[in-house]
């Protein structure tokens, strides 16, 4: 099966990648470079390339493919959002995925099916509210955005693709990501929770996003949005607390969201924002996630050999 992956050589995409490609599959990777740093090491894998957003050369590979999965986009928290970083989050995954999808769309061999990443982000900021896949989404800059990314990857379905859209939460591994953020201030015993400590934190685990990403390839009827977060969400300060525990650490220091604000500017908020999403449909599908509480998580993280 010939499965085209974008943003493949990311934090996830290196993950998925190499759980796909324990298949016999042929697996292309369409990247800004050819040669991309993290240049993954299966022979399966082939690099093409594309600007996303823009035409060229990558269409072509799209004829012919089973499944496209849409995972490219600027990093939401490598920069202080300012308008023209805001404007590179928005094209980076708005135009591209438009692109892709007017691709699909021209194919005459089109694609069955279309996964596009989206995020929890969707719901915007919640408190302890449940939220499921009926929920309503919400209005700040990070939802609208989400919101108009799904509705891209949404109009395959106009060429008769399937399509679906996980809603992931904090994805939670050693290499990236929060984790690999908060280790270095716990292990100098300067951790503890961020913000307020009050919010919730829909994660999940590395293992598990993976499994749920290609969840819709092996499920033929399983298609639309649906949340890809652990079923046992956790408060900021739970999180923290049993992190620091695992570590043999104190979590005492919260980072206060004053200096999250200098750091990050407006993307504070989205840091600090509360979410208690539940993956009902996927647990309805028979998904049955390895990782479902966070101190199996984060000992399996954290201490390996435990
Ligand atoms: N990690 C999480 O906790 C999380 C949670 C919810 C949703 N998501 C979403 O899931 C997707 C994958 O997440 P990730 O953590 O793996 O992201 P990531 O590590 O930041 O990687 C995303 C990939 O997108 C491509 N990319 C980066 N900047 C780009 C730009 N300006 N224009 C076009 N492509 C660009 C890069 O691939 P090339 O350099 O090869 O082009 C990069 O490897 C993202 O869209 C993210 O928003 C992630």
């Amino acid at each position: 099966m010939k499965i085209i992956i974008t943003g493949g050589t990311g934090f996830i995409g290196t993950a998925l990648c190499n759980l796909i490609s324990r298949e016999a599959h042929e697996l292309v990777l369409f990247s800004r470079s050819i040669h991309p740093k993290k240049k993954l090491q299966q022979a399966v894998v082939r690099y093409v390339q594309w600007n996303a957003g823009e035409e060229g050369e990558w269409q072509n590979e799209i004829e012919g493919a089973s499944v496209v999965i849409n995972l490219a986009g600027k990093n939401l928290f490598e920069h202080r959002w300012n308008k023209k970083i805001k404007k590179e989050i928005w094209n980076s995954r708005i135009l591209a995925t438009k692109k892709l999808v007017e691709a699909v769309q021209s194919a005459r061999h089109k694609p069955e099916l279309l996964i596009s990443a989206s995020a929890v982000g969707v719901y915007g900021n919640r408190g302890s509210e449940l939220l499921n896949e009926q929920s309503s989404t919400g209005n700040d800059f990070l939802a609208n955005l989400v919101a108009a990314w799904e509705k891209e990857a949404f109009n395959a379905e106009q060429a008769g693709v399937r399509v679906a859209t996980p809603r992931i939460g904090l994805v939670l591994e050693k290499s990236g990501g929060i984790i690999e953020r908060m280790l270095l201030p716990f292990k100098l015993c300067a951790g503890g929770p961020i913000g307020s400590g009050e919010q919730i934190l829909s994660w999940i685990h590395m293992a598990d996003v993976v499994r749920g990403i290609i969840f819709p390839i092996e499920n033929k009827n399983f298609s639309g949005v649906y949340n890809l977060t652990a079923p046992n969400a956790v408060t900021m300060k739970e999180f923290s607390k049993i992190f620091g525990k695992i570590l043999h650490r104190p979590s005492r220091l919260p980072v206060p969201k004053a200096a999250l604000k200098i750091l990050f500017g407006e993307a504070a908020e989205a840091i600090v924002s509360s979410q208690h999403a539940v993956p009902e449909k996927l647990l309805h599908a028979g998904f049955s996630f390895s990782f479902p509480e966070i101190t199996s998580a984060l000992e399996n993280i954290l201490n390996p050999q435990s």
